[in-house]
């Protein structure tokens, strides 16, 4: 007989809601929230195991744009990506973690987000990503990105920063170090960022929540 550990699963399940909590009262009163253990400690091990595990033939060089408009440009981006679509168990475990926080916001904030997409991002040394908004206003389509870092034993001189600015008008914004479990939420078409380069091989994953834009005649993909 499997015996549940009642104590266990509500700690657990109220951790994430003081989490959730706290999140989604950064995003109301400042568009963002930036979270150390940002989600349960064996969701990011996990995500990190299963990382290492991953051939690195399954990671892309990273497009600007969807689609038609999809091009690589080296000189915007140059990070490698692998988009999660659950076939791991890691991977499960984080679409679940993340359906339960779309949950959340919904009910919170009433942000109407419909469907998520995700990738690991590896940037190697040297690698960055310039200066950049994940949603252009009026397209409503990507309202919430979100960022996790799976960087064990991250030091200031690694480098590597994940730069957040206020607004187009800011030039100088605020640093974050990708440090392991940090997890970053901001409003998809207020925040320019940007990714500095870094001394060493740095990893991510990077997701969107997005609004339901399909119309009768045109079914929008999640990407
Ligand atoms: C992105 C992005 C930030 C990071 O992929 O759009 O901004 O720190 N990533 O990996
Ligand atoms: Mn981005």
């Amino acid at each position: 007989m499997e015996v549940i550990d009642l104590d266990t699963l509500t700690r657990t399940e109220s951790t994430d809601k003081q989490l959730f909590e706290r999140l989604a009262d950064d995003i109301a009163l400042q568009g963002y929230s930036v979270q150390e253990s940002g989600v349960p400690i064996e969701l990011a091990e996990a995500l990190w195991f299963h990382l290492q595990s991953m051939p690195k033939s399954l990671f892309d060089p990273a497009g600007i744009g969807r689609q038609t408009a999809h091009q690589q440009n080296e000189f915007v981006r140059r990070d490698e990506i692998c988009w999660i679509n659950g076939e791991s168990e890691a991977g499960k475990s984080w679409l679940a973690w993340t359906s339960e926080l779309q949950t959340f916001l919904n009910r919170r904030l009433l942000l109407g987000l419909f469907s998520f997409e995700s990738h690991f991002a590896h940037y190697a040394p040297g690698d960055f990503y310039k200066r950049h908004v994940d949603a252009f206003k009026g397209e409503a389509n990507r309202v919430l990105s979100i960022v996790l870092y799976l960087n064990p034993g991250w030091l200031a001189d690694d480098g590597g920063e994940f730069v957040l600015y206020q607004d187009q008008s800011d030039l100088s914004g605020r640093k974050f170090l990708p440090r392991f479990a940090t997890l970053v939420a901001f409003l998809s078409e207020d925040f320019p960022h940007e990714v500095l380069p870094a001394n060493r091989d740095r990893y991510s994953i990077a997701g969107w929540f997005r609004l339901n834009t399909s119309r009768p005649n045109r079914v929008d993909p999640p990407r």
